[in-house]
């Protein structure tokens, strides 16, 4: 069985005495967490500073966000071969906030998602509902169509060397998460899918939940039998926050 992953997005916070700070009370404690991996994805251009300070640590390195293509006029824009010059073991795709604020569609996730895979950075899908198409009963369809998008650009065997992290839209910063039971039973759903896509013997990849996950819901969370992990947003910049929810994944 693989471990538990969990990871810290810290999305657009943090600066170089803060993250200094966080890592400095985080990471002694984290050394002691073990059968889980734990991964921090600074904003761009803390990469190589958080990067440093992880030297030795078995924390890994994420980023937030690439971009598909490796180089040329894409001002702005980031590739994975400058994710991999910093080590970048992860990198997040399909973010919610990514899709809805920055206009990411489907077809350009997938693009991501195969660049990052054939460049050696594990890609974490980000997929999800809004409150609406959960009140139309349309969650599943929604999710699984997010899916199929990268499953058709990459092949269904592909999705075993990915993540993928559930985070409904309507629990994102809100302070209100899935409920267990709620999160289950998307999580068995692609689970499910995802047998469909997979030769038969071949593990599936891990399934995070994300969406105002904190150490007080955690617990029950990281109980259900399809749920490997988390993608933590606010919780993961406050260090004994961070460390209580990768202590309780163990
Ligand atoms: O990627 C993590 C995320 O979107 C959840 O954010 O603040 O609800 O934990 P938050």
């Amino acid at each position: 069985m693989k471990d538990k992953l969990v990871i810290g997005n810290w999305k657009m916070n943090g600066n170089c005495e803060e993250n200094q700070r966080l890592l400095a009370e985080a990471l002694p404690e984290l050394a002691a967490v073990t059968g889980v991996e734990v991964v921090v994805c600074p904003p761009f251009p803390y990469l190589a500073q958080v990067g440093a300070q992880l030297q030795g640590s078995p924390v890994s390195l994420g980023a937030q966000n690439v971009n598909a293509k490796e180089r040329g006029a894409f001002t702005g824009e980031v590739s994975v071969p400058m994710l991999n010059d910093f080590e970048c073991r992860f990198v997040l795709v399909g973010h919610s906030e990514r899709r809805t604020l920055f206009g990411e569609t489907d077809e350009m996730v997938a693009e991501k998602y195969a660049a990052a895979l054939s460049g050696g950075v594990i890609p974490v899908l980000c997929v999800g509902e809004t409150l609406e198409q959960r009140r139309a009963g349309l969650a599943e369809n929604v999710i699984v169509g997010q899916l199929q998008a990268v499953a058709s650009r990459v092949g269904g065997e592909a999705m075993a060397a990915g993540v993928i992290a559930y985070e409904p839209l309507w629990a994102i910063g809100t302070g209100e998460s899935a409920t267990p039971e709620q999160a289950q039973q998307i999580h068995g759903h692609i689970r499910q899918w995802l047998a469909g896509q997979l030769p038969s013997g071949t593990a599936s990849p891990r399934l995070l939940y994300g969406g105002s996950l904190k150490a007080d819901n955690a617990p029950a969370l990281f109980a259900q039998p399809d749920i490997d992990g988390g993608l933590v947003g606010s919780a993961a910049l406050e260090a004994q926050s961070f460390v209580t929810i990768c202590r309780v994944a163990q």
